[in-house]
């Protein structure tokens, strides 16, 4: 039977918990805070640990939804996941979340449209939904760019973070509410705008790729930024249309976190004011696909969202991709609170013959190894005086700061 909405019932996010700092940035290339913070509008952004990947992250995200939504996820049709950072280039990451969170009857697979990867997999889950073909979809938005940008390129490496954000959409036999109208582009004029040359199968992994550092993003900044400019504003405006609504209609617009200047300029084009767009850009920076998902929980979660609120998601992307959505919110925002309950170490399998270096890029290494350290001595000393003052010390029995995510088949 086909259902008579397709509604976002489940949203999550996930932001790993190593920070990098503009002021860390300093120490690695030829910029400075001020200059980001004005050019950008981002302070910081997040590094995934040695032991995360995509997989992982999405899979924290994705049981945060799951959770917020109470759905068991034996429910689960299909999963997508949107990213251009997957952990291999097969299998996809969707299946390896898919054995992560116990789905056992899902479909899953990857969908690459860059950051605007997510707002292209929510109208892939609408249209699956309202088809009659699946009833229960998980959408996550993940990546760890950290991984694939060059620290030593002052052009890219201020702006890109790692995240995840995830939202279950499901049938509803109630009219209204879910997707009311969408716009998809591409402009394959900018497909050498951003990119990574090297890694797939025309540029194959060599020592000269290698040595060519190909295997990082490349980005014109400029052209990049005319281009959304350009085309955000008018993309949001025609799915707005398509909704049959105008941009006084929207109660909150969540635009991909890619620049503070690029989402004010988008605002004003569009005539919205600064309280009506969720901005996060300062705390996460660029996270590709899972900056709109995660920008959408975070708003649900401190009460931006409520229920008949009309959102726009916008996205742009490597492609050059863009993507808008508009959506009638229907979810309670008080069911936020159950994502709490999920803590931040899921189990990834790891392959029999194969084990992992640590992924960190090196130049970001001392800077992380020397705050665990710290905290670490400060966590030891902390056990330490307790254990003095509950008279039963036991050397090294502190906590361990973290937890391994892989497991050996
Ligand atoms: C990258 C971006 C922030 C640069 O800001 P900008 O105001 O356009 O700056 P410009 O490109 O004009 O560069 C100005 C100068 O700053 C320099 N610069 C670039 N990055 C710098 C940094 N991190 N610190 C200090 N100086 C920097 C440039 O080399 C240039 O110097 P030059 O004039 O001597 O050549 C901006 O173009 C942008 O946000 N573009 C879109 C990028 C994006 O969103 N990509 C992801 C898409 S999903």
């Amino acid at each position: 039977m086909q259902p008579r909405s397709a509604r976002i019932v489940g949203w999550g996010y996930y932001a790993p918990q190593r920070v990098l700092t503009n002021a860390d940035l300093e120490q690695l290339v030829d910029t400075s805070d001020e200059w980001i913070r004005t050019r950008t509008g981002i302070r910081e952004r997040r590094v995934a640990a040695p032991w995360e990947s995509t997989t992982s992250l999405a899979s924290v995200a994705a049981r945060r939804a799951l959770a917020v939504a109470d759905v068991d996820p034996a429910e689960v049709d299909l999963i997508l996941v949107a990213t251009v950072t997957p952990d291999y280039q097969f299998p996809s990451t969707a299946a390896l979340v898919k054995e992560v969170i116990g789905s056992p009857r899902a479909a899953a697979m990857d969908l690459a449209a860059a950051c605007s990867g997510w707002v292209y997999a929510l109208t892939s889950a609408h249209a699956y939904v309202m088809s009659g073909m699946y009833r229960t979809v998980l959408v996550i938005g993940a990546e760890v760019l950290s991984r694939v940008t060059d620290f030593t390129d002052r052009n890219t490496c201020v702006l890109f973070g790692d995240g995840a954000g995830a939202a279950l959409v499901q049938a509803s036999d109630e009219p209204g509410g879910g997707l009311l109208g969408f716009e998809l582009t591409v402009d394959p004029s900018g497909a050498y705008n951003i990119w990574v040359p090297a890694g797939g199968n025309r540029n194959p992994t060599t020592p000269a790729t290698l040595e060519r550092r190909g295997h990082y993003i490349r980005m014109d900044g400029r052209e990049t930024y005319r281009y959304s400019t350009r085309t955000l504003a008018s993309s949001a405006l025609t799915a707005i249309r398509r909704a049959g609504l105008t941009p006084d209609d929207i109660a909150l617009f969540v635009p991909h976190q890619a620049n503070i200047r690029i989402i004010e300029s988008v605002a004003k084009q569009l005539g919205l004011a600064p309280d009506r767009v969720y901005v996060n850009v300062d705390r996460y920076g660029n996270t590709s696909a899972a900056s709109v998902p995660i920008a959408l929980s975070e708003a649900v979660e401190r009460g931006r969202v409520q229920p008949g609120d009309r959102l726009v998601f916008v996205a742009f992307g490597a492609g050059y991709t863009s993507g808008a959505a508009v959506l009638e919110w229907t979810a309670d925002p008080a069911a936020s609170a159950r994502a709490a309950a999920i803590g931040p170490d899921v189990v990834v399998r790891a392959p029999r013959d194969w084990t992992a270096d640590d992924p960190t890029p090196p130049e970001l290494r001392p800077f992380f190894a020397a705050r665990e350290e710290a905290a670490a001595r400060r966590e030891e000393a902390a056990a330490g005086s307790s254990a003095d003052e509950a008279r039963t010390a036991s050397p090294g029995s502190a906590t361990p700061t973290s937890v391994p995510t892989e497991v050996h088949a």
